[in-house]
């Protein structure tokens, strides 16, 4: 998708080094970092210059290439997909990749090994490309049946950022958004602003913003009264782990706009490509769900009066605070998965009737 008119990915592969947009920065500084080593990559899921359940899989998978690159004992290897892997805890996406990768490269001891590698990262970026595609393609009907019957701005809440940003190109909730538009229906987006970090408000906005798509940020309390008042129509979200019986674990914030969705009967969408689906957790009790640093609530950053990013202390110093990233929204209020597929209940007999 476009920043500043100019086509992006968020991730991609250049003379031996990995090119990615530095997220930590935006929407002040559009910033382009190298990423050499598979330290690097590690270091940049884990301080969230990539984010998104689907680019930390991606990331993790070139993470695996630079490791390769430095050192192609199956050891060193080994030990950097187990890394890999533990540096973000709830997205599914992060251990599907690497597994997936080290399924092609596991015991090659030959010099093919780097080009294995390549091939198969270069590949999960291009699947998912495919299937964010796909996910727009089907979620646009949904989107056309409320233009049909409204004849008027459909207004779509979402929460966090599972935009282009958090994919490489697309986004999963946003496709369906981008599709719309691109069809000529009048869309407005709810962008929840996505407190501690504000991934709704720097980078869902900025990216809507730069596609030309209407949106107003609101403060994560809003959804609700804004959906008694009849201003939103459906919501989508995105997920960083689905299970097979249709539970949806996103960024923390999403069980509540479900709540507030079902008691107004409002479509709550969740779009996710399959890399997302987790087929062996049986209860959503046993998702690992990540708990950040706490500074990221007590501290906030944004630009001075003279331009400059700076980072603020915003509660009392002696108080605590906690930051747990994700929570789980039961099947029960998901109206339906939009996958790459098709769409269908978010249920066990749905999800096997499209993943047999
Ligand atoms: O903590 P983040 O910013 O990585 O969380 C991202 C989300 O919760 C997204 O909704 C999810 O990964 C889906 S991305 C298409």
């Amino acid at each position: 998708m476009r920043i500043e008119g100019k086509e992006y990915k968020t991730i991609w592969f250049e003379n031996n080094r990995v090119k990615i947009i530095d997220q930590t920065k935006l929407p002040h500084q559009f910033i382009v970092k190298d990423l050499k080593t598979v330290k690097d990559a590690i270091n940049a899921i884990k301080t969230m210059e990539v984010r998104g359940a689907p680019l930390i899989g991606a990331t993790a998978a070139y993470g695996l290439v630079l490791s390769i690159i430095e050192n192609n004992d199956q050891s060193f290897i080994k030990k950097s997909a187990e890394e890999l892997i533990s540096s973000r805890p709830t997205a599914i996406n992060l251990k599907w990749a690497v597994d997936r990768m080290m399924k092609k490269i596991s015991g090659v001891n030959s010099a093919k090994i780097l080009e294995l590698a390549k091939n198969e990262a270069k590949e999960i970026c291009e699947e998912d490309i495919k299937f964010c595609k796909n996910i727009g393609i089907n979620g646009l009907k949904i989107i056309e049946d409320i233009y049909n019957k409204k004849k008027d701005t459909v207004n779509i809440l979402t929460h966090c950022n599972a935009g282009w940003l958090a994919t490489i190109n697309w986004g999963t909730a946003t496709s369906p958004i981008y599709h719309a538009h691109k069809n000529g229906i009048p869309v407005h987006v709810w962008t929840d602003e996505t407190r501690p970090r504000n991934q709704g408000a720097n980078l869902t906005s900025y990216e809507l913003n730069e596609e030309g798509i209407k949106n107003t940020i609101i403060a994560d309390n809003t959804g609700g009264i804004l959906m008694q008042r009849g201003q939103v129509d459906m919501c989508i979200v995105g997920t960083d782990r689905t299970l097979a019986n249709g539970d949806v674990c996103n960024k923390v914030g999403t069980y509540l706009k479900a709540l507030a969705a079902y008691d107004n009967n409002i479509p709550f969408y969740v779009a996710l490509p399959s890399s997302t689906i987790d087929w062996n957790i049986k209860n959503h009790k046993d998702i690992p769900i990540e708990e950040r640093n706490s500074e990221e609530l007590s501290q906030m950053e944004g630009l001075d009066e003279k331009g400059n990013l700076k980072k603020i202390q915003i509660y009392p110093k002696k108080s605590k605070s906690m930051n747990l990233a994700f929570d789980v929204t039961p099947a029960k209020y998901v109206t339906g998965l939009i996958t790459e597929k098709g769409i269908c209940d978010a249920s066990k007999e749905g999800l096997k009737r499209l993943f047999k």
